[in-house]
């Protein structure tokens, strides 16, 4: 094939599927009046560090009007900026300057459930005949208790009972955040007017928060009972519900494809299978949704919050699975190795130790990076953040980590040490605490008191000591990015893993007819030997990146540092004889 020919294939290419995406999480990004808090226009401030960076999508955490009970996953009114972090002007401006340096804006469409703060619940509470009663999922009590075992993501009964209406009403997270009733057409009426306001004002699209479970089986069936939980699952029940292929059709036809935008799907507990069916192009539902088997491989003796690590072999099964997957079936791969529910990446499947640090998040971003589909990075991550070890449980935010910390100490009788052991490893708020911009002090995010503290390690680790560092994270990301725009076997080459039992090693190929890529990283400390496969030994071949100093080619084996990694790019015989 001719490079025309292939730079002409790749312009038939969606944008999203040539896109990296970089996650704010607006509340820790930057804080630009002082009330110690992120906000928009903290954001629209470091719009050029992100036009550095290179990234071409930006994903905002929800921005709407929230009492902040789950830090805006619990919205009041989708049609307001939540005050804390500006107002409809500044998001206007945002939009406006960011479109103008090129960058897009999706945002996070949370839909599951409303707060209970929101106009909708507060009628519907009120009387069995309010307008609104049906817009919420109501049951009568049986036996005088709740419907069903399901227990809430946040702990405790998923249900609460409302005795005005002498119903409980459900709610899958938070007793704040009660499930739309999505059977209600009229639901799914406002849903889509006010995804067509946002949609109108020129976002590019949305990442669709937990949108597998807003289908519920309407037997309510009672869930298994996981690992000595008091709750059973309610997944089995909900996720993936019998209907939610219809609706997500529907708001296709009604809303979506009315627009050039892009979907993510939030889909907790979906397989390679169920996921084809979100993303099937055919189907005209997402473009691709976040799976979480990769977040589940180090679930262990208490589910998220234990100390159990991850296997490298077992890591690799997943991605490969989901690889292989979504390819055979015109599906498309949402890569990520961190978000703003969990544990910074290079902790927990690198190391953070200080001498390999730097090494490790560049080897971990080389592997998902070199992966078909559409990267994700969350603030930070360029960085190579860390998790963060905070003293005492006072000094963590997040509605999760305050509920397994007293589930583990009151109920569990699992000890504070062990609490805090697991939450060191998995709280939310590592991902949270507030973007260290500079070593000055509150790590330069806030010249007020900061909402939640800066890592401790921000003296070290922080965006002017990486912005100097022509070796830093920050720049092999910029170049990990650089390759996805300009080399298209990243966005179409086939994957296929090589030596699947190595626990050492993470090696595999991407191919396209006349080139393969070759990607390899070491998980461990130790130095590593590579042998080439015999097909590509003796082939023309160049040193595309790598995190330390590579031979700019290769023969018949690859030597990697701890923690190294490094891409080559080979040319296939029958190309040379053209
Ligand atoms: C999603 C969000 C998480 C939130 C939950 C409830 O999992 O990512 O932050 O707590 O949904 O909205
Ligand atoms: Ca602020």
């Amino acid at each position: 094939m001719t490079l025309e020919l292939a730079m002409m294939m790749m312009n038939e290419i969606p944008w999203w599927k040539k896109s990296v995406v970089y996650q704010i999480y607006p509340k820790s990004f930057y804080d630009a009046n002082g009330d110690g808090i992120g906000d928009l226009q903290g954001i629209i401030q470091k719009l050029d560090y992100l036009v550095e960076l290179g990234v071409d999508v930006l994903w905002l955490n929800p921005i709407y009007r929230s009492p902040q009970v789950d830090n805006g996953y619990d919205i009041s009114n989708y049609h307001e900026i939540e005050p804390e972090l500006g107002t409809m002007a500044d998001f206007n401006e945002l939009l406006a300057k960011a479109h103008e340096k090129g960058l897009k804006i999706i945002l996070d469409l949370v839909v599951n459930h409303t707060s209970d703060q929101h106009p909708w619940f507060k009628q519907a509470k009120q009387a069995k005949n309010n307008a609104y009663h049906d817009y919420y999922i109501w049951k009568k009590p049986v036996k005088q208790q709740a419907p069903n075992n399901w227990g809430s993501s946040f702990g405790g009964s998923a249900w609460t009972y409302e005795a005005e209406v002498a119903e409980y009403y459900l709610h899958l997270f938070a007793k704040e955040q009660p499930d739309l009733n999505w059977e209600n057409e009229q639901v799914r009426r406002e849903i889509y007017t006010l995804m067509r306001f946002w949609l109108d004002k020129g976002i590019d699209g949305f990442r669709m928060d937990v949108i597998s479970l807003i289908s519920k089986d309407p037997a309510y069936p009672d869930g298994p009972i996981i690992q000595n939980k008091q709750y059973g699952s309610y997944y089995a029940g909900a996720a993936n519900g019998p209907r939610v292929h219809e609706y997500l059709q529907e708001m296709n036809r009604e809303v979506l494809s009315h627009y050039e935008i892009m979907t993510v799907g939030e889909t907790p507990h979906t397989t390679v299978e169920e996921a084809t069916k979100y993303t099937d192009e055919h189907k005209h539902e997402l473009n691709m949704v976040f799976h979480f088997d990769h977040m589940h491989l180090d679930y262990g003796e208490n589910g998220k919050f234990s100390t159990k690590r991850f296997a490298l072999s077992a890591l690799k099964r997943v991605f490969t699975k989901w690889q292989v997957g979504m390819a055979q079936h015109n599906g498309w791969n949402s890569l990520y190795w961190s978000n703003h529910d969990q544990a910074r990446p290079v902790t927990r499947f690198g190391t953070d130790q200080q001498e390999y640090r730097q090494a490790a998040a560049k080897m971990l971003g080389t592997i998902l990076h070199m992966q078909q589909g559409t990267p994700y990075i969350f603030e930070g991550e360029e960085l190579g953040m860390t998790n963060a070890r905070f003293n005492s449980i006072d000094d963590y935010n997040d509605i999760e980590t305050k509920s397994v910390y007293k589930d583990f100490t009151e109920n569990k009788h699992l000890g504070s040490d062990y609490a805090m052991e697991t939450i060191y490893l998995k709280s939310r708020d590592n991902a949270r605490t507030p973007m260290p911009w500079s070593a000055t002090k509150n790590a330069g995010f806030t010249t007020g008191k900061p909402w939640l503290l800066p890592n401790p390690n921000y003296p070290q680790i922080n965006v002017e000591q990486a912005l100097r560092d022509p070796d830093s994270v920050f720049y092999y990301y910029q170049q990990l990015i650089k390759l996805r725009h300009t080399l298209p076997i990243v966005t179409t080459g086939k994957y296929r893993l090589l030596h699947p039992q190595d626990e050492r090693n993470y090696t595999f190929l991407r191919e396209t007819a006349e080139q393969v890529l070759f990607v390899t990283g070491n998980f461990t400390a130790q130095a590593e030997q590579l042998e080439l496969p015999t097909f590509l030994a003796g082939l023309e071949n160049k040193l595309i990146i790598s995190n330390f100093t590579a031979p700019q080619s290769t023969s018949k084996t690859v030597n990697l540092p701890a923690y190294g990694a490094a891409v080559y790019l080979f040319t296939k015989e029958c190309d040379k004889s053209r």
